[in-house]
């Protein structure tokens, strides 16, 4: 399917201002997916009027920028970088991207240090942030975030407590100096319009897009989507609040129900006084280590990381980007028609 067939209506003036900040046809952010947002599919998003963003993740300066190379070979058109501002070699990696020519980092996982924000800026890209919370939001303005992603818990991969239902209503009304954009949960055209009417100036869209033709998820890792139920796809369990674990939307698998095992067992060595407690918690924080790269390049989905947002059980086949985003399109634009016409 030709996605620039797709016929331009009114859903294309809803999302002029946030296409005009991504430099695309199309408000639509492909979300940045460690291991699974790399150049085929980040490429075959913006060659089909979408934004395509690579996924940084761990990547060291050097591999980050061959991935940049990579993608730039197939498209010509926009995408970005999503960096995760924890990383030791932040400020390298953003010189990278303005090495490279990169118009739009995304800085994710936390606030950005004001130094990072900074350099990109004057570098010459635009600054998209995070923003849970709406005085998170004004402030992350201030400091010269050029637009927003505002991520509800519906999403898959890390994610916070608040749905984006509510992030919604909180902070569209009160952020009109930058573009927003809504992410979590959004799987058809009808959820793309009703954001875009409240105001948001576009979406981010993670889930819908592992099953894309073009992705490289091994075929085991896109069949557990395509099986996958809203209610598969949960926020990992805390067992004692004395031993926090970092909330990740994933499908429940083996690995989920070992991971409870795990805690139950650390927390038992360590009231037995075998275990101090910092050791304890990062014998948990280790248990997940390398297991998005295990389920997403090596298939194995029974022990790995099925990060997945609620959305997955819209994902129902493999199929081209173009053909993905032209759906979306279509089902937004029908919405809107058909609400006109009854009007
Ligand atoms: C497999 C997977 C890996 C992800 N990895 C990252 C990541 O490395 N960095 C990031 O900022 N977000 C990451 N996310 C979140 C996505 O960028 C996006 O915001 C989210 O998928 C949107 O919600 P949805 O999945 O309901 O569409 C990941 C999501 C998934 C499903």
């Amino acid at each position: 399917m030709d996605v620039f067939a797709t016929p331009a209506g009114a859903v294309d003036s809803l999302m002029a201002r946030g296409a005009a900040f991504l430099g695309t046809r199309y408000a639509i952010l492909g979300g940045a997916m460690s291991w699974v947002s790399e150049r085929n599919l980040v490429a075959a998003l913006s060659n089909a009027g979408a934004f395509g963003v690579i996924a940084c993740g761990a990547m060291m300066p050097d591999r980050l920028a061959e991935e940049i190379a990579g993608t730039q070979a197939l498209t010509d058109k926009p995408f970005g970088v999503n960096l995760i501002t924890m990383h030791p070699n932040l400020m390298e990696l953003v010189q990278v991207c303005l090495d490279a020519k990169v118009g739009h980092i995304v800085f994710a996982g936390g606030i950005p240090p004001g130094p990072a924000i900074k350099a990109a800026k004057e570098g010459g890209a635009k600054v998209i942030c995070f923003a849970p919370a709406l005085a998170l939001a004004k402030k992350l303005v201030r400091s010269g975030a050029d637009a927003l992603v505002i991520e509800g818990s519906e999403a898959g991969g890390h994610i916070g407590p608040v749905s984006l239902t509510v992030l919604a209503q909180e902070i569209l009304p009160h952020i009109r100096d930058v573009p927003v954009f809504v992410a979590g949960g959004i799987g058809r055209g009808e959820a793309i319009l009703s954001y875009l009417e409240m105001g948001a100036a576009g979406v981010q869209i993670g889930t819908r897009f592992v099953c894309a033709t073009e992705s490289i998820a091994h075929p085991n890792f896109k069949r557990a989507f395509i099986r996958g139920a809203a209610r598969d796809a949960m926020p990992t369990v805390q067992l004692d609040e004395s031993f926090p674990v970092i909330p990740v939307r994933a499908l429940q698998n083996e690995g989920t129900k070992r991971f409870l095992e795990h805690q139950a067992e650390v927390i038992r060595r360590y009231k037995a006084g075998e275990v101090a407690k910092e050791a304890g918690q990062l014998d948990i924080e280790h248990f997940w280590a390398g297991a998005l790269r295990r389920a997403v390049i090596d298939g194995d989905v029974e022990n790995g990381s099925l990060m997945a947002g609620q959305s997955v059980g819209m994902v129902t086949k493999e199929q081209p980007a173009a053909e993905i985003i032209a759906e979306l399109l279509e089902q937004a634009q029908a919405a809107l028609t058909a609400r006109r016409a009854g009007a």
